[in-house]
């Protein structure tokens, strides 16, 4: 495998230090991935030498920093395919995204009796807002089950239209299960009802290319922290035509044209969804985080992780009374959920924690799918650009260790 990992790991300070008296050997990437020393720079010298509130002077620090924003919108333009850099809104990120959408949308085009389509595989951020406001409006949530093998169920999706379909949300890679779902196929079957599509590509954007024009989707959302970019930036990518036809989520500063007491005309896209001031510095952060991961070949970066969850795949089948969920490699990127017969979840994480392996445990913000799967949660192993086989190998000795101490 010709991927320099050594190299990377050098761009990233906190990689190298031990916890618990181990190496750390962060398997959490799925919850947030580290930050490299480029992006960590970008910011330290932004606010060393650039910071002025965006859009609101005249003087130079402001004109150069409303440059740096509206220069990582066009990168991110870029990086997603986007036909138009104004079809970007900054958001805190995905969560955010999804709310704006669901909150606009449905002021726009959903009333009482009209349906909406989610996954039994989504997050909590992709079930709770249209829930909530689905209980609010007297709208019908519906959702398309997975398969025994933890794939979404197309031939049910088919089945779930009806003229009252109004916006389906999907994933394209689950969170808990690392399944890679066929979503331009589900974005197809939609648009023949003439329903528009979301996409949840929180697990995404990091390890696979993103082109928004090709799956035609009408909106896409992504988090900057989990794509190596600082906490609170996220992206919402829409359709001109659909954001046009939406009312603003917030409403302040910074999105409007004219205001007096009567009334008020808003911005024009983007900045008509981007009330108040914006994570600019985010922003900055993730266009270097954009420019990092490009200038390394994200193509390069999926081969790698492809390579380090199929080494971690054959490794732990080996080991008996495991429970490994969706095995399917050739589906599946970056993301091992698994327990240990007999063992609490929790119990596996405190004791690779003892040996300075981080994983997570629970049920990752999947309730709705770990009751579909009848368990409590799982433990998960997530990999990111900077894991080595190494370090797959101290997993998988912890594990063994783990499973000793605890059946
Ligand atoms: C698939 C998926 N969707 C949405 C989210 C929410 O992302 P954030 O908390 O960054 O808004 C996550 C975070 O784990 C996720 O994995």
């Amino acid at each position: 495998m010709t991927f320099d990992v050594d190299r990377i790991r050098q761009d990233f300070p906190i990689i190298h230090q031990t916890i618990n008296g181990y190496p750390l050997t962060y398997l959490d990437n799925a919850a947030t991935t580290q930050k490299p020393i480029q992006v960590i720079e970008t910011v330290d010298d932004f606010y060393k030498s650039k910071n002025a509130n965006i859009h609101r002077g005249v003087h130079y620090l402001s004109n150069l920093s409303t440059d740096l924003y509206e220069e990582a919108r066009h990168t991110v333009q870029k990086f997603i395919n986007a036909a138009h850099d104004y079809e970007i809104i900054f958001t805190r990120g995905t969560t955010e995204s999804i709310n704006l959408v669901a909150f606009t949308f449905t002021q726009a085009f959903i009333t009482q009796g009209d349906e909406i389509i989610v996954t039994e595989m989504d997050h909590h951020a992709n079930i709770v807002p249209w829930q909530q406001i689905a209980l609010r409006i007297g709208a019908k949530l519906k959702v398309v089950p997975i398969t025994d093998d933890y794939q979404l169920d197309f031939e049910a999706y088919t089945r779930l239209f009806t003229e009252k379909t109004k916006i389906v949300a999907l994933p394209h890679i689950s969170n808990s299960l690392g399944t890679i779902n066929p979503i331009k196929k589900f974005i197809e079957f939609a648009h023949k009802h003439d329903v528009p599509v979301l996409i949840d590509a929180a697990q995404s954007v990091q390890h696979e290319k993103i082109d928004v024009q090709d799956l035609d989707c009408e909106f896409l959302a992504f988090s900057g922290h989990k794509i190596y970019a600082e906490t609170g930036i996220g992206v919402l990518y829409g359709k001109e035509k659909w954001l046009d036809k939406l009312p603003p989520y917030q409403f302040g500063g910074d999105m409007i044209k004219d205001v007096t007491f009567e009334k008020t005309i808003f911005q024009d896209l983007p900045l008509k969804f981007e009330a108040g001031t914006s994570n600019y510095v985010g922003a900055i952060s993730l266009k270097a985080a954009i420019d990092y991961i490009t200038g390394i070949g994200l193509d390069k970066i999926e081969k790698y992780e492809k390579y380090l969850l199929n080494y971690a795949i054959d490794q732990i089948k080996q080991i008996k009374g495991i429970t490994v969920y969706a095995t399917k490699k050739d589906n599946k990127i970056s993301v091992l959920s698994f327990n240990i017969q007999g063992a609490h979840n929790y119990d596996v994480g405190m004791i690779l924690d003892q040996m300075g392996i981080a994983v997570r445990t629970g049920k990752h913000c999947t309730h709705p799918l770990m009751y579909r799967l009848g368990i409590p949660g799982t433990a998960r192993a997530s990999f990111a650009m900077y894991n080595t086989t190494e370090e797959i190998d101290r997993f998988i000795q912890a594990v063994k260790k783990a499973k000793q101490m605890l059946t």
